[in-house]
């Protein structure tokens, strides 16, 4: 019986290209079905993204979209059911936090399908996001956990879970950062590819990405947000990269003149290897996000998370990561450290070495025998 492996959203799709990869190429090989949920549904946030990272079709696409996080949950819940049913997998391997991870691993779990979850353990101890609520609840059904960092296995104990379930594998996500590392896309070429001035990528600049609830939802936060990129946009040009949720809130708000587009180069959301190259180039990164967070310290640039918490705390600890919250002092001078050359160089850290997936892979053969 195949494993039936599960994405859905734009941060799933970089940690399941190796995964599947592996799980071909292990001896013997071990079957799989790759079902997208369709939380994400765009070109810029979905279809993209597997051409870059090379992922085949989808076997089965449940086409759910947007919706509240009530509607979209269920919604994938009631389409992921026949699927298992049809298939009968010999397990629903699910990464990451986002939605269509908790979803499906529910249904798999209630149906007494063995759910393996990538990327367990990590908490930010922040209920108030909804992911932390689907990291909490997945790994409590999973029956394999494998997790990106040590303290992660510390979480899980906290919370009742037998370690002999858990499976230190590493970051799978930086198995993606290593094979697209040779092709990614020059940031000129990225800007120029949207009529914008690749002369802005020529010297130093930062990316910025933004699309939490938290900092993108109310006008309050976002304008002051906006306030603070401002400012460091007269020292150091920046690149954002805009989410549609943070870009349709700008507009809604009538945010769209705190943007100097002379300063800061508004993009869509970013294929993979644009993301990569654009990276790759910073003096330094802006951003909510908990990906970017890996792959700036693996990639060693400095990167101010605008958030107050992080569930990744070894990207802090031996990595470039900061953490800067929102306020617009802190902020600024977490900026002006980086452009003093006081940045943080980190360490890449264990098990961020590129095979984390034929680890993952070589685990589950063993644990799905069993
Ligand atoms: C989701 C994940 C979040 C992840 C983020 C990465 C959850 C709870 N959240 O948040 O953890 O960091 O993806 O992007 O699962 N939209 C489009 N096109 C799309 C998809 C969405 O325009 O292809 C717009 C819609 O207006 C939608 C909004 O973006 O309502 C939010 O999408 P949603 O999937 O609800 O959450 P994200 O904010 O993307």
């Amino acid at each position: 019986a195949p494993v039936m492996c599960v994405v859905g959203a734009r941060p799933n799709f970089m940690k399941m290209a190796p995964i599947l990869r592996a799980l071909a190429a292990h001896q013997p090989p071990i079957p799989a079905l790759l079902v997208h949920t369709g939380q994400h549904y765009d070109t810029d946030m979905s279809k993209k993204l597997f051409v870059d990272l090379g992922l085949p079709q989808p076997d089965i696409n449940l086409e759910v979209g947007s919706g509240t996080h009530a509607q979209q949950t269920a919604e994938i819940m009631r389409r992921f059911e026949p699927a298992l049913d049809e298939h009968k997998p010999s397990c629903v391997l699910v990464v990451g936090d986002v939605n269509s991870t908790i979803a499906c691993a529910l249904v798999a779990s209630k149906k007494d399908i063995p759910v393996a979850h990538v990327e367990a353990g990590l908490r930010s101890y922040d209920r108030k996001m909804p992911e932390e609520i689907n990291r909490v609840l997945t790994d409590q059904i999973s029956d394999r956990l494998y997790t990106t960092e040590r303290s992660a296995a510390d979480n899980l104990a906290r919370e009742g879970i037998d370690l002999s379930r858990v499976c230190f594998a590493g970051n799978v996500m930086i198995d993606s950062l290593e094979a697209s590392k040779p092709h990614a896309r020059a940031p000129q070429q990225t800007l120029a590819a949207h009529g914008l001035d690749a002369g802005l990528a020529a010297g130093r600049y930062g990316v910025v990405t933004l699309h939490r609830p938290s900092n993108v939802d109310t006008p309050e936060s976002l304008t002051s947000l906006l306030g603070v990129l401002g400012q460091v946009a007269k020292d150091l040009p920046l690149i954002f990269a805009m989410h549609p949720r943070t870009r349709s809130n700008i507009d809604r708000f009538g945010l769209t003149g705190l943007i100097d587009p002379a300063r800061i180069a508004v993009l869509p959301p970013q294929g993979y290897l644009e993301m990569l190259g654009l990276m790759a180039g910073a003096t330094l990164v802006l951003t909510d996000s908990g990906g970017l967070q890996e792959e700036t310290t693996a990639l060693g640039v400095p990167c101010l998370t605008l958030r107050e918490n992080t569930e990744r705390p070894i990207t802090v600890e031996q990595g470039t990561n900061t953490m800067v919250g929102i306020d617009p002092q802190a902020i600024l001078a977490g900026v002006a450290e980086i452009l003093a050359g006081r940045g943080k160089h980190g360490r890449v850290p264990e098990y961020w070495d590129g095979h984390t997936a034929e680890r993952i892979a070589a685990d589950l053969w063993t644990w799905l025998g069993s």
